[in-house]
């Protein structure tokens, strides 16, 4: 059962917030799940709100590694310590350990509580709000899954001093998203700085409220919510393309980034975004990230990847586009010729820089 009301908590003290959390739930015990890194640089924070009795699992971090063995390994490890419904389980980390300790709660012994402690930018303001769960499979990303609520987010910028910079600008890749999906004076705001100069304090909250706003109008995505898919039709296909094929996969919001400045152009062509406003969001996203040439023999396959986006209808590729900066329609169909052309077009933008 989807909550429609989203207990998302913003704090500098979060082991006081998860502790009071817990008071609440009663748990017969926690599990609290990390990577090396979160188990490194974050649970210090959090330890002290943690029962001496619980629970650690610990995964190795990174993409692929959000997979149906990972999982096994989740779940038997609350099967071997006999972990029973009324257990909580703390997802301490990214988008993998939200997305993936999530689905592994929602599904162990029918589903047990859980609560999100999203430590990076990316999970802060978009994978763990809204309850989308998953893993890939079968090459595909978040291809099994469910949408399930967290019983709490919470929320605090003081993890993102554990983070590497490439780390900090991939997500703030979805702050932008959903600026220039809903919010004009926000990307107006943002867009005085560079991602590193951003005031964290007042950009996380308000970007989580834009994304709340539309998960609260459509939980399980089947209208409004596309539009917070903007840039990731064709980004989400590089990225998987990337992840499967390439030495150094891309971080998932520079596959966004690049699927954003792809987008905008097909935006101009489609839905009547302006040249100036096109020029303004393509340039802010030159400026923030790093933004890969696409080689030509990747094309097809990347084209072919865009076909399995869970967004489609029909064998129709339907995309999220920019009418004006913070205005947007979704379900606009795409032709293979259209795809191909903004790829291309992609290319030499970023080439001409
Ligand atoms: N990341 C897009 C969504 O949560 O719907």
């Amino acid at each position: 059962m989807n909550k429609s009301i989203h207990d998302i908590i913003f704090t500098d003290k979060p082991a006081s917030v998860l502790e009071e959390k817990l008071l609440g739930l009663q748990p017969s015990r926690v599990a609290v799940l990390v990577d090396e890194n979160t188990k490194k640089h974050c649970l210090p924070f959090i330890e002290k709100a943690l029962p001496h009795d619980h629970v650690l699992i610990e995964i190795e971090s990174g993409e692929r590694h959000k997979n149906l063995n990972t999982c096994i390994e989740i779940w038997k490890a609350l099967t071997n310590q006999a972990f029973d419904r009324k257990g909580v389980m703390v997802n301490l980390g990214g988008g993998v350990i939200g997305d993936m300790g999530g689905f592994c709660a929602a599904t162990y012994k029918r589903g047990i509580r859980f609560i999100n402690m999203p430590t990076t930018l990316l999970a802060q303001v978009d994978a763990s709000i809204g309850g989308k769960l998953g893993i890939d499979f079968d090459g595909f990303k978040n291809h099994i899954g469910m949408f399930r609520e967290p019983d709490s987010v919470i929320i605090s910028t003081i993890f993102m001093d554990t983070l590497i910079d490439r780390e900090i600008r991939s997500g703030f890749a979805e702050v932008v998203k959903h600026a220039l999906i809903s919010d004009s004076m926000h990307f107006e705001d943002i867009s005085r700085n560079l991602w590193h100069k951003q005031n964290w304090h007042e950009v996380v909250p308000h970007s989580v409220t834009i994304k709340e706003n539309v998960v609260i109008q459509d939980p399980q995505e089947q209208g409004l919510r596309k539009t917070l898919n903007f840039g990731h039709t064709i980004g989400h296909a590089i990225e998987t393309h990337y992840l499967n094929h390439a030495d150094n996969p891309l971080l998932h919001g520079e596959a966004i980034a690049m699927g954003m400045i792809a987008e905008t152009l097909l935006s101009s062509k489609k839905c009547g975004l302006s040249q100036d406003e096109s020029q303004s969001a393509i340039s802010y996203l030159m400026d923030n990230f790093p933004l890969e040439r696409i080689p030509e023999k990747f094309f097809d396959a990347i084209i072919n990847l865009t076909i399995q986006d869970k967004k489609n209808r029909n064998g129709k590729v339907l995309s999220t586009l920019l009418q004006k900066i913070g205005q947007c329609a979704f379900d606009i169909e795409l032709s293979k010729e259209e795809l191909y052309w903004a790829i291309n077009e992609y290319n030499r933008k970023i080439s001409a820089k």
